[in-house]
């Protein structure tokens, strides 16, 4: 164990404050120099780098940011586990885990090679699992990708959230990757729509947001699906359960096993730079910054939430 020391707690989760946060992300800013943002969705390159934020919301539902704290970004695959709840809210998780698996991994997240064994995505945080996620959510054209963004602007409570159309057609058309796996499901019997239901995926990809909101997002996760503000019009207690466990074992790809040992949360990721991160029964925690290291992962955000758990023994384990 030479790359992370067991947690020393060395305050109480009430003693959070912004200063608490300002000064961890301070230690990290400049992680983003051993990280590289992503460019293979061209539009990503444009990000600025050096953009951070970090943000909490705690247990009564107080929020606490600091750093670039209206600096959007697209939420990428974190929109993932937004699809997992609605596909599972309307077609049952059996259904939904009849056609993928609940395993864990040791590959990227655009790995597939598994659709031409077992012939079925690995799980639902992978793109091939996630597509087809999207693909099961009811409704025709874009409406099971509205359902999605309705879902996003309901649990942050933020109305004004959209997606960014230029990320969308920048992913649209470079996509190919996540085109054939989405047809190779289709040959599979796996998924029976048309290409609109990829083009919901890349949608959902493209909704902006800020580390405030998916601090909100781990917080919806963490409690039950009860909202920050305390509305349990979702509450659910088993639903928080399937998704935070696909957080723990997949939310951070071929990292996740590492990182349950640093971390030890469930987490999503996602290739704009955001982190989303329930602490169970407690809170949300939600970073920003774009530069993601070699698994996929914001190289800061990581380093700001790993200081957080440390510093206040929020670890599961
Ligand atoms: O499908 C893709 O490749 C992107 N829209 C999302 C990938 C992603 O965020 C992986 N996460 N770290």
């Amino acid at each position: 164990f030479n790359t992370v020391m067991f947690a020393q707690k060395t305050a109480d989760i009430s003693t959070i404050s912004e200063k608490t946060l300002s000064s961890i992300l301070e230690k990290n800013r400049t992680y983003y120099t051993k990280g590289k943002v992503a460019d293979y969705i061209p539009e990503l390159g444009n990000m600025d780098a050096k953009a951070i934020a970090f943000s909490v919301v705690e247990k009564n539902g107080k929020v606490f940011n600091v750093g670039d704290v209206q600096k959007k970004f697209t939420m990428q695959s974190i929109s993932k586990i937004i699809a997992l709840m609605i596909a599972v809210s309307e077609k049952g998780e059996t259904n939904v885990f009849d056609k993928m698996g609940y395993f864990g991994t040791d590959q990227p997240f655009n790995h597939f090679s598994n659709l031409e064994t077992t012939g079925k995505p690995l799980n639902p945080m992978m793109n091939a699992g996630a597509i087809l996620t999207t693909s099961l959510i009811s409704g025709d054209g874009e409406k099971p990708f509205l359902k999605i963004l309705d879902m996003v602007r309901y649990i942050t409570k933020n109305q004004t959230l959209d997606y960014s159309t230029s990320v969308y057609e920048s992913e649209k058309s470079t996509g190919h990757r996540n085109r054939g796996m989405f047809y190779l499901m289709k040959n599979n019997g796996l998924i029976s729509g048309n290409e609109d239901q990829l083009d919901n995926y890349f949608r959902q990809c493209s909704i902006e947001l800020t580390a405030e909101d998916l601090a909100k997002i781990g917080y919806f996760f963490a409690n039950e699906c009860v909202r920050f503000d305390g509305d349990s019009k979702y509450k659910n207690a088993e639903m928080s359960r399937l998704i935070q466990s696909q957080m723990l074992i997949a939310g951070m790809y071929e990292f996740s096993g590492e990182y349950a040992r640093t971390v030890g949360l469930p987490s999503k990721s996602g290739v704009g730079g955001g982190i989303t991160v329930s602490v169970p029964g407690k809170m949300g925690i939600g970073v920003f910054s774009p530069a993601l290291d070699q698994h996929g992962n914001s190289a800061a955000g990581y380093h700001m939430i790993l200081d957080l758990v440390k510093q206040y023994d929020l670890s599961l384990f």
